[in-house]
């Protein structure tokens, strides 16, 4: 173990070197001093743990030397020692944190003891900085983290991003819990906030780790025709978008009918344009609002509705919202594409998107799959070896 550093300061000489040389033979590494100077000069050079101090200096004031001390090492642990006690220099001493004050003549047994009292409480305030300090590294990871994950859910709904990516945010992930764990099981305090912050890190921790799981199902995409449950589809996406959408204030109203045919579709591809619909209701919704879904079957199509409170789209851009690049967030990093590449989708499987919306009052977004679906998506599902007896109930 670390030698602990121990600084003497007392104006007479003898006192300094016979202290010194009892508490050096217990394993202390000792420095002294006998006037103000030399005690400053050393305490602005090394990083000592305790001080024993003597208040009735030549020339100086100890409890004014004690304050100086503080200022340039706040974290060192003091013992007065005086001849000459009053009620004022323990009452002042007290203010500035001593852990002893040892009157004239000390025995050297009440001394140890109250050394090795001092240090203790020096180890652990030591312990309780460098685990505040640690936390606050995590902490920090954490918020960069959501950052990037909020881009790369962006990203993601776009498919512009690779697996890859989400296994490196993996391991980031992996190496947080295994520094939280340990910090855990290092934690000597009873501080209540530093054990309830390091539990908020492991749920944020396992939050994040969700919704990696989520995109990278996500962006896998196999391309392969299923029939679909629509309400589970977008159960998953919701699921995915929770996080966000509760630290945004956004109350998800959902409206599901009970019994809609399945749809024949690759779901990975339409979680995307869920995904897609439900970030832009979001961004529509900076200060919080409410976005209903809503699923429903009528005579001749099954439709999905997406219907928010936001800041709605103005009648001139409401024909432009589905050409390629446009947009009204460019400085909030809008692409201009998530629309776009909705419909693409969404015509691809036979269906369509059409928006209705009045500026300040909020958009809806429908999409709708007609029944019979196309049946061009049905023949690629029977050679598939799938059966469709559930479709078009
Ligand atoms: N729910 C909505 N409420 C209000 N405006 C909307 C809504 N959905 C889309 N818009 C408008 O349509 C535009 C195009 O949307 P789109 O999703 O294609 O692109 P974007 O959201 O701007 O960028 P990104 O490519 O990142 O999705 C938006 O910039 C916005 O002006
Ligand atoms: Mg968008």
């Amino acid at each position: 173990m670390e030698k602990k550093r121990i600084l003497i300061v007392d104006d007479e000489e003898n006192m300094c070197s016979a202290l010194s040389d009892v508490l050096e033979e217990e394993g202390f590494f000792v420095s002294t001093a006998i006037d103000r100077e030399e005690a400053l000069r050393l305490i602005s050079n090394i990083e000592f743990d305790l001080l024993i101090l003597d208040i009735r200096l030549k020339g100086t004031d100890g409890i004014k030397l004690l304050s100086e001390v503080k200022e340039i090492n706040p974290h060192i642990k003091v013992i007065i020692m005086t001849g000459y006690p009053s009620l004022d220099s323990a009452i002042e001493g007290t203010r500035l944190g001593i852990t002893d004050y040892l009157l004239k003549p000390i025995s050297m047994e009440s001394l140890k003891a109250s050394i090795q009292n001092a240090l203790n409480q020096r180890e652990k305030e030591k312990e309780k900085l460098e685990l505040s300090k640690r936390l606050e590294e995590a902490e920090k990871k954490i918020l960069k983290l959501e950052e990037t994950l909020s881009q790369a859910t962006k990203l993601a709904s776009l498919g512009k991003i690779g697996p890859a990516m989400f296994h490196e945010v993996k391991n980031i992930l992996s190496i947080m819990n295994i520094s939280t764990y340990y910090l855990k099981r290092n934690i000597e305090t009873n501080d209540p906030k530093i054990k309830k912050h390091l539990e908020i890190i492991e749920k944020e921790i396992e939050h994040s780790h969700q919704i990696i799981m989520g995109l990278l199902n996500l962006s896998r995409k196999e391309e392969k025709t299923i029939p679909c449950d629509i309400n589970q589809l977008l159960e998953e996406a919701v699921s995915l978008m929770s996080h966000e959408l509760e630290l945004k204030g956004i109350k998800v109203i959902k409206d599901y009918a009970g019994d809609i045919p399945v749809v024949f579709l690759e779901p990975n591809e339409i979680k995307q344009v869920f995904v897609n619909l439900i970030l832009n209701a979001e961004d529509a919704m900076p200060k919080g609002g409410e976005l209903r879904i809503i699923t429903g079957k009528d005579d001749n199509c099954i439709y999905i509705k997406f219907s928010d409170t936001g800041c709605g789209i103005k009648k001139k851009d409401l024909e432009k919202i589905f050409t390629p690049f446009f947009t009204t967030k460019k400085e909030a990093g809008g692409m201009g594409l998530g629309l776009v590449v909705s419909k693409e989708i969404v015509e691809k499987y036979g269906g369509s998107i059409s928006v209705e919306s009045e500026e300040n009052k909020g958009a809806t977004f429908t999409i709708k799959f007609s029944l019979p679906q196309n049946k061009q998506v049905r023949e690629v599902v029977k050679q598939d070896g799938k059966e469709d007896k559930d479709f078009n109930r």
